[in-house]
């Protein structure tokens, strides 16, 4: 290819003019939907997927998506390369609208956008190399080139000793390395993942996400991932999205969403981070109580800056009587400290509506679970 094609297929520099209009953070948006909808051509008539979505993702963020299954998060992450035409609304991209795209313009903003697959999507009768080669060879880059940028690629994501080697012969994570290696082979921008680890186990999602986020750092790439695993998200994203019927229903930054989660969905989605009663202790709790020598059953949640986590001992004192510590325990997201505390009291002068008003001195949220024996 000519340097000549080249510089007719580059997306052309944002329109300045436009951009004074903007807020400064939407400005720099690096993708930015603007009142996003799609709807399908169902069988059995339409599928209304996307509901006017609103969303900024900014350069180098790295962006997570959640909701469940058929939320429209897919259908979502597809108008970004345009493998999805928007029904109605725009994507922007670097505050250029992409739906007037032309075919050239198209090729040109896919290979600036890679995208890889919970299942990989490799040719199984080609090698490593020559999987991560084939979008080099369809775009016409001369062979010395492609040699020298496969080489790299296998480097980055550590397979030059298994370049010779076909798909069927690979782990499940190297084959996702391969995707990877190939997803960057145009140094795109952007990198979309859609389920990427969803079919890993967790030893190698873990070594992926590891790869992803030195991907992000290194290579200073904008990924937007969609994941239904909630600890993929708290391992590697900045901010995160809940999407429900095709709608935005809860957004912020990971520690926020995860820490003070506000709608349904997401506390749903979250439940599984949270510390469960034990079994033992499920099956022994009341809803109301027996006798005043029932323990009161508190969970406690927290989120605050590192440094600031509750003073036990103060908050053990304010509710008096005998507090034990039933599971518990604080992580960090994002340098900020998120806990969760279940506690039983048992011999205090307060009632529990009393201890949970105490308890919120300490905590942001503060639940009666029940009462036990
Ligand atoms: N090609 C299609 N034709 C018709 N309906 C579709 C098509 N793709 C997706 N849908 C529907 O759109 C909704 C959103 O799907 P999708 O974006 O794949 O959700 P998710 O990725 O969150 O599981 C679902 O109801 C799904 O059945
Ligand atoms: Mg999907």
């Amino acid at each position: 290819m000519t340097t000549a094609t080249q510089r007719r297929l580059e997306i052309p520099e944002p329109r300045h003019a436009k951009q004074t209009e903007l807020h400064p953070e939407l400005n720099r948006a690096h993708v930015r939907f603007v009142g996003l909808g799609k709807t399908y051509d169902g069988k059995q008539g339409p599928v209304a997927a996307l509901h006017g979505i609103d969303l900024a993702i900014q350069r180098g963020e790295v962006f997570g998506i959640i909701g469940r299954s058929g939320a429209g998060k897919s259908s979502l992450i597809r108008t970004i390369n345009r493998l999805e035409q928007p029904t109605s609304g725009r994507v922007l991209i670097d505050q250029v609208d992409i739906g007037e795209f032309d075919e050239d313009r198209l090729v040109a903003l896919r290979r600036r956008i890679g995208m890889i697959f919970q299942h990989f999507n490799l040719m199984s009768a080609k090698t490593v190399w020559q999987n991560v080669e084939l979008p080099l060879k369809v775009a016409g880059v001369p062979k010395e080139k492609r040699d020298q940028k496969v080489r790299e690629l296998l480097e980055l994501v550590g397979l030059q000793a298994k370049h010779k080697a076909y798909p069927a012969q690979l782990s499940g994570g190297q084959k996702q390395r391969v995707g990877i290696a190939r997803a960057l082979v145009h140094d795109p921008a952007i990198l979309l993942c859609d389920e990427a680890t969803s079919a890993l186990d967790p030893e190698t999602t873990q070594s992926i996400l590891g790869l992803l986020r030195e991907i992000n750092q290194r290579l200073g790439l904008t990924i937007i991932l969609i994941t239904h695993e909630m600890a993929v998200i708290r391992e590697i994203c900045d901010r995160v999205v809940v999407l429900e019927h095709g709608r935005i229903v809860e957004q912020g930054p990971v520690w926020e969403v995860f820490g003070n989660p506000q709608h349904d969905v997401s506390k749903t989605l979250l439940a599984p981070l949270q510390h469960a009663l034990p079994p033992e202790l499920q099956s022994r709790l009341r809803a109301q109580p027996q006798s005043a020598e029932d323990a009161v059953v508190l969970r406690l949640q927290f989120t605050g800056a590192a440094g600031d986590e509750p003073d036990i001992a103060a908050l053990f004192g304010a509710l008096g009587g005998r507090v034990r510590l039933l599971q518990g325990g604080v992580e960090r997201i994002q340098g900020h400290a998120l806990g969760q505390l279940l506690l039983s009291v048992t011999g205090s002068s307060l009632t529990a509506e009393e201890l949970q008003q105490r308890a919120g001195r300490w905590a942001q949220q503060v639940e009666v679970l029940g009462y036990v024996v």
